[in-house]
């Protein structure tokens, strides 16, 4: 059975310390389908949360890892909350629809959601033994809290495996969730060295108490954003829609494990959407073969991920680290907000919700904007995206970002410049609309890191290439849910 797609419980003595460990901390996990569905199937339920702070070690939070919390975080909303971008601000007249992951609980980003979909099969399979193993987390950041937050609900210890560059942010708030600073793993360099955090893992892997949780690599991933961020997008697009008769054109969407991009597998299906996936320019691997360095923190990691329907993409989008870390700049500082209000003439309440879009977000917005650009989209077109996390992980980053501008505090002329040419000035260049052969090419590309590096056999990298491969991935949700079930049955008995 290939590790991460188990459907049946593969070691009992481990799955019944998994049953009798959550029983003893009281936790219940939500099925796939409840955190797809929570308006329908989780409203009768979450009058057990209402009290819980959204950002404590609570297991009632399991039932916010979805894209309907309000706000507050604490209650659910009838549809996943998000922005609707406008002209004054994108300079397209098509409509640009972002769903905010800084919604999500205790790591504020939808990170969470995968890192729930990468462990569930291995707990309640047995192949993870709770109170025994540490899980994992490769990651360039978020993965990694995500990861910690939801092995601390099940009381599980976890290993942080991140690169040292990381934003400050990412790092305090690892220390304050994990109780042993040695449980962080610090890689040499920064966002694109993946290499080197797979590296640490298979030397962590050398321990049988370490359980290797690989996004890049966990089908758990894909299946949990296509099942439950797949339809909270669509909901947001139905939900706009209400007989306006619009479009619902693409769904674009940074990549780092590419597991967010999976929604747009579910989105094509559901409204005919296509997929752009957008990488940085500094390190073009999609795009070009390329690599380099960038700062748009959580994606472009120098190779494509074994859990990346890449066959099913449609474009490839890049984008500048200087557009996302001046966009940073513009949005989050007074001087840039004056601008934006005298200058654009965008009203204040706008203004702050900018601060819902952090480096990745701020890619996204541009890429759907270039793709606006080069489809001439007009005003019943919308292109969606999502906001992985929000500005507030990415304020020890505005110095940063001052110094590569040689901003010494920015004013309204040198914000003018940077939205000029981050917005009004995105241009079609470096993209590709995907052929066959380009679709070939990424997906050959592959081969070296999972055949090559990873060890996957030939015969499981391969299979890949059919969108049957990946549609039938999707009969795990209810065998899982099914499995969730009956493990909540026996520790709740
Ligand atoms: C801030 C941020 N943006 C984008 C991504 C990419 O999302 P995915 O890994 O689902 O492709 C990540 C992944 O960790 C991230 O942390």
């Amino acid at each position: 059975m290939t590790p991460g797609l188990e459907n049946t419980i593969v070691d009992h003595d481990a799955y019944r310390r998994n049953v009798a460990h959550l029983h003893e901390l009281g936790v219940v996990l939500p099925k796939i389908s409840e955190l797809a569905d929570p308006v329908g199937q989780l409203s009768s339920k979450m009058h057990m949360v209402a009290d819980v702070d959204p950002d404590v070690a609570d297991p009632r939070n399991l039932f916010r890892v979805h894209w309907h919390n309000s706000r507050d975080r604490k209650t659910l909303s009838a549809v996943p909350e998000h922005l609707v971008l406008g002209e004054d601000l994108t300079g397209v007249k098509a409509r640009i629809v972002i769903a905010l992951g800084n919604r999500f609980p205790m790591i504020n980003c939808h990170k969470v959601l995968a890192a729930y979909g990468c462990l569930i099969p291995r707990l309640i399979s047995g192949v993870f033994d709770a109170p025994r193993h540490r899980a994992v987390w490769p990651s360039t950041g978020n993965y990694c809290r995500g990861g910690v937050a939801i092995a601390n609900l099940l009381g599980c210890r976890s290993v942080a495996v991140l690169p040292e560059g990381m934003s400050q942010e990412r790092f305090d708030w690892l220390n304050s969730w994990l109780a042993d600073p040695n449980d962080i793993y610090r890689t040499p360099g920064t966002e694109s060295n993946v290499k080197e955090i797979y590296d640490a893992c298979h030397d962590l892997a050398r321990s049988s108490e370490n359980l290797i949780l690989n996004q890049f690599a966990e089908y758990g991933n894909y299946i949990i954003h296509r099942s439950v961020t797949g339809p909270a997008m669509e909901r947001i697009f139905r939900h706009l829609d209400q007989s306006k008769n619009l479009k619902a054109r693409a769904f674009i969407a940074a990549t780092g494990s590419a597991g967010t991009i999976a929604a747009g597998d579910h989105l094509k299906a559901s409204l005919g959407t296509q997929i752009g996936v957008i990488e940085a320019l500094e390190c073009p691997t999609l795009l070009y073969n390329g690599y380099g360095e960038h700062n748009i923190q959580g994606i472009g990691d120098k190779h494509v991920p074994l859990i990346h329907n890449v066959m099913n993409a449609d474009f490839v989008i890049g984008v500048s680290d200087r557009a996302s870390d001046g966009l940073n700049l513009v949005f989050n500082t007074a001087a840039g907000r004056k601008f934006l209000s005298n200058c654009r003439g965008i009203g204040q309440h706008s203004i702050s919700d900018l601060g819902d879009l952090g480096l990745s977000s701020l890619a996204n917005v541009i890429g759907a904007i270039k793709y606006a650009k080069y489809m001439d989209l007009g005003p019943d077109d919308v292109v969606m995206t999502v906001a992985t996390d929000g500005a507030d992980l990415y304020r020890t980053e505005l110095g940063i970002a001052e110094r590569e501008y040689h901003v010494d505090g920015l004013d309204t002329a040198r914000a003018a410049e940077i939205f000029g040419r981050a917005i009004l000035g995105a241009a079609t260049d470096n993209m590709i609309e995907m052929n066959r052969r380009d679709r070939e090419r990424v997906f050959n590309l592959g081969y070296y890191t999972w055949v090559e590096q990873q060890g996957i056999t030939l015969a499981d990298f391969d299979r890949r290439r059919e969108q049957a491969f990946w549609d039938g991935l999707l009969d795990l949700g209810p065998v899982w849910d099914g499995m969730i079930e009956a493990f909540n049955r026996e520790s709740e008995g």
